[in-house]
Order: C-alpha cells, then sequence, then structure tokens
C-alpha cells in the first residue's frame, strides 16, 4: 500500500474526490494517510475529519518564507512515511528540498490546459479569469508531477473542458472541477499506487494494468 499525504489550503473538493474514490476501493493500492493544510481554518480539514483521516496544519502564516514552511513539510511527510504527496488546491509554491526528496513522488492538479494558465500567479479563480480574458473555447484541467518549475513537470493526464458563451470563472471553474478534476486526479493516484506510471524525460508512459 502507498501511503499518500493531501495538501490542501481550502475547500477540499479534490481532496472530497479522493475521499470518494478511497470509499469506492478506486484507489486500488493506495490509501489515504494525511490531510496537511496551509492554513487551520480550511474546509478541506473537516472532510478529512469527517473520513477519520489524520489532519495536521502546517499554517503558512507562522513561516517568513516559502522554503522554511517546506522544511517543516518535508520533515512532517517523511516522518509519516508517504509514498505519494498529493496537492489539491495548495496554494504555495513548494521549493527544492521537497521535490529532491520525494523524486516523481509528487503529484499536482491544475484547473486549465498547461502550457496555458499556468505558472507564478495561475491559481485559483485566476486561472479561469485568465481563460475567460483570452477567449479560448477550451479549458480543461492537467495532473502533473512536480518538478522545480512552477507546474513545468510531466504531464500524466489532462481533459480538454468547452467554454461556453456567458461562463463567469466560477461557472467554468465548476464546469472544469465537475468533467475535468475530480475524475482525472483519483485516476491519476491510482495509477501511481498501482506502479504504472513511468517518466520517461517530459513524457509520462501509462504502463498496462494487470
Ligand atoms: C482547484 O480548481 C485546483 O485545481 C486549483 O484550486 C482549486 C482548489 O479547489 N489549484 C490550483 O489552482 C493550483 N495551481 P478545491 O480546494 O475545492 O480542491
Amino acid at each position: 500500500m502507498t501511503r499518500i499525504a493531501v495538501l490542501v489550503s481550502g475547500g477540499g473538493t479534490n481532496l472530497q474526490a479522493l475521499i470518494d474514490a478511497q470509499r469506492h476501493t478506486a484507489l486500488k493500492q493506495g490509501m489515504l494517510a494525511a490531510v496537511i493544510s496551509s492554513s487551520p481554518d480550511a474546509y478541506a480539514l473537516e472532510r478529512a475529519r469527517n473520513a477519520s483521516i489524520p489532519t495536521y496544519v502546517v499554517n503558512r502564516r507562522d513561516y517568513p518564507s516559502n522554503e522554511s514552511m517546506t522544511h517543516d513539510l518535508t520533515e512532517l511527510l517523511q516522518k509519516l512515511d508517504i509514498g505519494l504527496v498529493v496537492l489539491a488546491g495548495f496554494m504555495y509554491v513548494l521549493t527544492g528540498e521537497i521535490i529532491r526528496a520525494f523524486p516523481n513522488a509528487i503529484i499536482n492538479v491544475h484547473p486549465a490546459l498547461i502550457p496555458s494558465f499556468c505558472g507564478e500567479g495561475a491559481y485559483g479563480l485566476h486561472v479561469h479569469e485568465q481563460a475567460l480574458a483570452y477567449g479560448v473555447k477550451l479549458s480543461g484541467a492537467t495532473v502533473h508531477f512536480v518538478n522545480e518549475d512552477c507546474d513545468g513537470g510531466p504531464i500524466i493526464l489532462q481533459k480538454a473542458v468547452e467554454v461556453l458563451d456567458g461562463d463567469t470563472p466560477k461557472s467554468l471553474q465548476q464546469r472544469i472541477m465537475e468533467q475535468a478534476e475530480w475524475k482525472l486526479l483519483p485516476k491519476a493516484v491510482s495509477l501511481f499506487c498501482e506502479g504504472r506510471l513511468q517518466v520517461e524525460g517530459r513524457w509520462v508512459k501509462i504502463l498496462p494494468g494487470l
């Protein structure tokens, strides 16, 4: 079994998708072992408690920089014997220490088709504001491995979602969550935990199931 830690900052609907998948045994060889929040007020913590998953807070406000927060996070993850770190609506850029400690074992869900509308400043609703301002007809979601480039790691799964006339950032966010994020993230996590993701440079090969 791969012990999974989910890092969150807010509402936690992607965490909920993972909890629901675990309930339906869809995470296969993975188990949700910890939920770690960057804020003590995140509703995601409530979702974790309701599912009896141990919760931890590494409060960004207690640290002078992302680097010092990353240091404590890395130590906590190692202490908890975590094999996969999932960033599910985690709103801070983690620095090199955690990436070196968990090579190709950190995945992130991003609410756009990378390399569009990503990088520093592209998070949460801002991503959908950028997509609407550009006028794209398709957006979507990406699940990718995390490396030292913000939103720049090898792509595991992507799904396109239509942008409709009259969309607001909120309506687009909701459609992308429902049609893409909540499906892709549990799928990518279960593939990882079954050992079916093989990284070859920038390409992630999905190995056949048994
Ligand atoms: C999700 O749309 C997620 O993709 C996005 O924030 C939202 C969190 O929602 N993440 C990023 O923008 C990271 N760059 P949730 O807390 O309900 O899962």
